[in-house]
């Protein structure tokens, strides 16, 4: 069996009174990856944010490597392990691609020539500052940058949004080597649905603060019926409603 990285177990968090997720339990083992999918709103960012520590967590707990870190400080939760690129995408404006890489930079198999072969483009742009890039490097350079402090886990909140189709499968390209090949352990919390599906392993839905379905991402991807009704998804390649 593989080791656990983390658990969330019946966790009920928010933003002081206002509760968004309920009662929501899910475990990654390491070298796993998690599709984190469902519509807008219904609490995907609040879940990446409750890992990192920065909501309030009314019940519940997180069991991180077999310890208990639900009142873990939130800086303190980097330097045990846990990676994070924000929807918002936080980069250093004024530093160049390379410095915004190397402040963050921490032992590990992830140093600047690996994260340069995994993006050629920010190899190309390593010298610009973060305020000439694109939306689409600077997506490329906060992924960077969190694997440069060469996390046990890697939370990805809508790394996609946005951006062109070249870039999205640059992007889609990058994700599928460090799952694959790199055995980098995952969560990803995206809109794009049948993307995330084709990238992870695991998937839970969530609605409304819920966990509503999980299951193999795979099988997930052969339910149209459930895509549609909780991601409001049809599928190009799936069958017709009705026939002709
Ligand atoms: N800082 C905040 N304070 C209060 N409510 C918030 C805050 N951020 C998000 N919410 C609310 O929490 C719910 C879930 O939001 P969010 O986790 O961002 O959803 P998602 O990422 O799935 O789009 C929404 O109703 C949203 O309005
Ligand atoms: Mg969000």
């Amino acid at each position: 069996m593989p080791d656990l990285l983390l658990a969330v177990r019946n966790v009920r968090a928010g933003y002081g009174e206002a509760v968004v997720l309920d009662d929501v339990s899910f475990e990654v083992p390491s070298g796993e990856s998690l599709a984190v999918l469902g519509r807008n709103g219904v609490g995907k960012s609040t879940l990446v944010l409750t890992i990192m520590g920065f909501t309030t967590l009314i019940r519940g707990s997180l069991v991180w490597r077999g310890e208990e870190i639900t009142h873990l400080a939130p800086h303190r939760r980097p330097r045990r392990g846990l990676g994070w690129v924000a929807q918002e995408r936080e980069i250093f404006a004024s530093l160049s691609v390379e410095e915004n890489l190397t402040v963050a930079s921490r032992p590990g198999r992830w140093d600047l020539a690996a994260v340069f072969e995994l993006f050629p483009r920010l190899a190309e742009r390593r010298h610009a500052r973060g305020h000439h890039l694109s939306g689409g490097e600077q997506q490329m350079l906060a992924i960077a940058r969190a694997l440069m402090t060469n996390p046990d886990l890697l939370l990805l909140d809508e790394p996609l949004e946005g951006l062109a189709p070249i870039i999205v499968e640059e992007l889609t390209a990058a994700i599928r080597r460090m799952t694959g090949e790199q055995g980098s352990t995952l969560i990803l919390v995206e809109q794009h649905a049948d993307i995330a599906l084709g990238l992870t392993e695991h998937v839970i839905v969530l609605e409304r603060g819920k966990i509503v379905h999980r299951g193999r991402s795979r099988d997930t991807l052969r339910e149209p019926v459930l895509l549609d009704r909780y991601l409001g998804l049809t599928l190009s390649d799936s069958p017709p409603a009705s026939g002709p």
